[in-house]
């Protein structure tokens, strides 16, 4: 979907949407595609690349806001969809923060020996909870799919430090009020009016500048790093000029931040396994590289990751 398309659901310009998000285009999934249906292809493909068999796999985390069905999670269903007869499959719900927080959990799991291989999907349908009709939030938001495959070695790469932090007093920045089990649907609110992401853009464009710029910093800093020392950025996509906010702060030069925003919009989940997969296509990704990782997102959640490629 083009920010032309746009032009014609609301009152929005391709110059107004390009200038403030850096967004030109954005992929919107079928109907009949859920979001598992996207998962699936992804967690597919990082097996094929890693070389890695559903049998091995022992942990399967989805990160999402938009599961296919409120119960079961949206990892059950992707267990039955592809088949991992000896893993635990479960949902992390942490926006467009929970691929870290998956990462997070997977590094933890591993290193205690619960694991030894698991998949992370960041996977999201949210053109199913956007307001078509409101020109502050359609425009940013898509669907998409990414995923990672993560094993124990002891060749000295892997995830070097991570940092989590969140705080619900900012919830309704970005938020989806009705629909769960405080606001259930009735007259007064409506499945097809209410059932929409809400957002204040502006206090959480300032938010989500201090405090990524402040996980990236902390995660850098616990990897015995330096910003000179990250050989790849790589980004939450939520807004071109937060991106340039963040690495500014760090002084990590342009040319080290991975940025593919104007192409899919925000993701929330899938963005960061997005745009490894995309960084890694493109070569840019090689053995021994460190490569920081950071998003922000509805909660309100942050956190970072560096991990050693
Ligand atoms: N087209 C045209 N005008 C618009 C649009 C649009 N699509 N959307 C909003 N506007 C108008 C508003 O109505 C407002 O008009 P008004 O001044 O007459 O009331 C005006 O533009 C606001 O303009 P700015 O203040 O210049 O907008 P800003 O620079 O704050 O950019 C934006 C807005 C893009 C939403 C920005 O605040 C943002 O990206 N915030 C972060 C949002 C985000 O990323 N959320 C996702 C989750 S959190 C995360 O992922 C980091």
């Amino acid at each position: 979907m083009t920010n032309a398309d746009l032009e014609k659901l609301v009152d929005t310009s391709d110059e107004w949407i390009v200038s403030r998000t850096g967004i030109k285009q954005r992929h919107i999934a079928e109907d009949s595609m859920s979001n598992a249906d996207m998962a699936a292809e992804a967690a597919k493909g990082a097996m094929e690349s890693a070389g890695v068999s559903h049998e091995e796999i022992d942990l399967v985390i989805s990160a999402t806001v938009t599961p296919d069905y409120r119960l079961p999670s949206n990892a059950c269903v992707l267990q039955e969809m592809l088949g991992f007869p000896n893993a635990v499959a479960f949902d992390v719900v942490a926006a467009c923060t929970g691929f870290i927080n998956g990462l997070t959990i997977a590094d933890s799991f591993i290193r205690t020996g619960r694991a030894r291989k698991a998949v992370i999907v960041g996977s999201e349908k949210l053109s199913a909870i956007t307001d078509w009709s409101d020109r502050n939030t359609c425009v940013l938001f898509a669907d998409g799919a990414g995923a990672v495959v993560v094993e124990a070695c002891d060749t000295g790469s892997g995830v070097l430090s991570t940092f989590l932090r969140s705080d619900g007093k900012m919830r309704p920045l970005l938020w989806t009020k009705v629909g769960g089990t405080r606001y259930p649907y009735t007259d007064d609110y409506p499945f097809d009016k209410s059932d929409k992401i809400r957002m204040n853009g502006a206090d959480l464009f300032k938010v989500a500048v201090k405090e990524m710029a402040n996980a990236a910093r902390q995660v850098i800093e616990d990897a015995n790093l330096t910003p000179d020392d990250v050989t790849l950025f790589v980004p939450h996509q939520a807004n071109i000029r937060i991106i340039e906010g963040v690495a500014k702060r760090l002084k990590i030069d342009r040319d080290r931040v991975f940025v593919n925003i104007e192409e899919y919009g925000n993701t929330s989940a899938a963005s960061v396994p997005i745009a490894l997969h995309e960084a890694s296509q493109q070569g840019l990704l090689k053995p021994g590289d460190n490569v920081v990782m950071v998003a922000f997102g509805g909660g309100l959640i942050w956190g970072a990751a560096a991990v050693k490629w």
